[in-house]
């Protein structure tokens, strides 16, 4: 009988091009915030976000083209807001296309409050937000950029507020979390197991 990794055949991808399309790979999806130059605000999803080691850095993938890169080299903080499944078409519509002056009239339909350390907003009905300085930017994984905030100020909403000894599976069955399946789908997840980690497992 043949094993399980000499039954599966693998398929050689082309490292020419990017791989990162021909298969799913689950992501968080959040909502970035940055202080325009006119001081208008400005929101963008950014799927490729994710905390940078166990203490508070959060970091994120941006092209410089972006105006949220741009906005974050020159004022150095910028927000984090964590959508919840309900809020995903609002989500996607902080990336409509700019038009002539260079507006982004979605945003006028993203509810949004101020951020309390930086100068900045984040997007209401959310449930969780992140207030970030910026500790460096490193350019250069091809045409992207990797931002990385130290994080000033931290909020969750009181129905996503993990409590010690308390039902963690009913915690995000109430208040499902959003996730990202690149490329171009994407999941509400009210259902989860808790992990199985190996016995006298240390971090
Ligand atoms: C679901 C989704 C995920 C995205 N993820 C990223 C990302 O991780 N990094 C990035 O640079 N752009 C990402 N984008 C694209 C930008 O956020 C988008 O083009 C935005 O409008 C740029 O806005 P700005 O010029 O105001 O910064 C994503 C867009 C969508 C719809």
């Amino acid at each position: 009988m043949q094993s399980p990794v000499q039954q599966q055949r693998l398929i050689e991808l082309d490292i020419s091009q990017p791989v990162w399309d021909r298969f799913f790979w689950v992501a968080p999806l959040v909502l970035v915030g940055t202080r325009e130059a006119d001081g208008s605000h400005d929101l963008a999803p950014k799927h490729m976000a994710t905390p940078i080691g166990w203490e508070n850095y959060f970091g994120f993938v941006c092209t410089p083209r972006h105006h949220t890169y741009s906005n974050i080299r020159r004022d150095g903080v910028f927000t984090v807001t964590y959508p919840r499944p309900d809020q995903l078409v609002l989500t996607s519509l902080a990336a409509s296309p700019r038009c002539e002056g260079d507006d982004k009239l979605a945003l006028s339909v993203l509810p949004v409050f101020p951020a309390k350390k930086v100068d900045g907003v984040l997007v209401a009905g959310g449930y969780m937000y992140l207030e970030c300085e910026l500790d460096r930017m490193i350019d250069g994984f091809g045409v992207n950029s990797l931002i990385i905030g130290r994080v000033v100020a931290a909020r969750v909403a009181e129905d996503s507020l993990r409590i010690h000894e308390g039902d963690d599976q009913a915690l995000i069955h109430n208040a499902p979390l959003l996730a990202y399946l690149h490329p171009g789908r994407f999941a509400a997840i009210e259902e989860s197991l808790t992990f199985p980690f190996p016995a006298g497992m240390k971090k």
